[in-house]
């Protein structure tokens, strides 16, 4: 049970939702610890296939960190808050489920970083994208400088760095920020329908796609190579046999994960 977090497993989707409404969901010490264990959930039950990480409320995902527990810190607490942060989003990234951020409403800061962590990004129409950590003299610390610069370009991330400005989710879409647009009440659906696509395809080839994807922006990898090697692993699985044995038949594949 978690204080912070309200989970749910369907149909191997577990749906994350931050539930911190009154405070627009910002990310505390205790949420970000439940998100640590919600993940480490994702990654070791087998019954979980894929996740959605959305926001309590119909107006904030994420409206960033929380603000409250940063005065005080000195530049090595900054730092180390960074760094824990940082290994939480890249546990995101690397997950080898996908994991979709459903973005309800203001993502900012934090929440704008939580959502980049994730595979992708489905918002609806009232979401708004924003790093205003400027505002309060700060830098966003959770890999928002280089997640941005590496989903919207430089040009585009600086501004919205420097100037603290948002984006609404239609400029965020155009800008390929987020795959798809929703109304508010179909942005749930629209993210479990995405998810049960991916569900339903070999999981041992849906990780590799997500890790040979990430090892475009991993300078410690070789992204040309982590495909080879995907490619190659994926020759050892009953999934494969599976699949080209249901094309041959002309039936719909049954993998099982192995
Ligand atoms: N950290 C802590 N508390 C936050 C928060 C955050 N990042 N964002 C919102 N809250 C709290 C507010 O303090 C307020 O609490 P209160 O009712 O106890 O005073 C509550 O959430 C509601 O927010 P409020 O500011 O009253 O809503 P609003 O509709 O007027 O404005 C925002 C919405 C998102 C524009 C505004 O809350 C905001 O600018 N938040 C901070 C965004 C930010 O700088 N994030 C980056 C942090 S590094």
């Amino acid at each position: 049970m978690y204080q912070s977090l309200l989970t749910q497993l369907e149909n191997g989707i577990l749906t994350i939702t931050i539930n911190r409404p009154d405070k627009l969901n910002a990310l505390n010490k205790t949420v970000m610890s439940e998100l640590n264990e919600a993940v480490d959930e994702i990654y070791n039950n087998d019954n979980i296939r894929s996740a959605v990480i959305t926001g309590a409320g119909n107006k904030a995902f994420v409206a960033g960190a929380d603000i409250s527990e940063f005065s005080g810190l000195s530049a090595e607490e900054g730092m180390a808050l960074s760094e824990k942060g940082q290994i939480l989003f890249f546990k995101i990234e690397d997950c080898p489920k996908p994991i979709i951020a459903a973005v309800n409403g203001f993502a900012l800061g934090g929440g704008c970083e939580l959502a980049m962590s994730c595979h992708f990004r489905i918002a609806s129409e009232n979401a708004n994208f924003g790093q205003p950590e400027v505002n309060l003299g700060l830098i966003p610390g959770y890999g928002g400088t280089q997640r941005l610069t590496q989903l919207i370009g430089k040009g585009r991330a600086i501004e919205m760095l420097i100037t603290a400005n948002m984006i609404d989710a239609h400029t965020a879409l155009q800008y390929g920020l987020v795959n798809y647009v929703v109304p508010a009440d179909e942005l749930l659906n629209k993210t479990v329908s995405v998810l049960t696509l991916a569900n339903s395809k070999a999981p041992k080839a849906v990780a590799g796609c997500i890790k040979a994807a990430n090892a475009v922006f991993d300078e410690s990898m070789d992204g040309f190579e982590t495909e080879v090697k995907e490619f190659g692993r994926c020759f050892n699985t009953h999934d494969m046999k599976e699949g080209i044995a249901a094309f041959k038949e002309k039936r719909k594949a049954n993998f099982t994960g192995s």
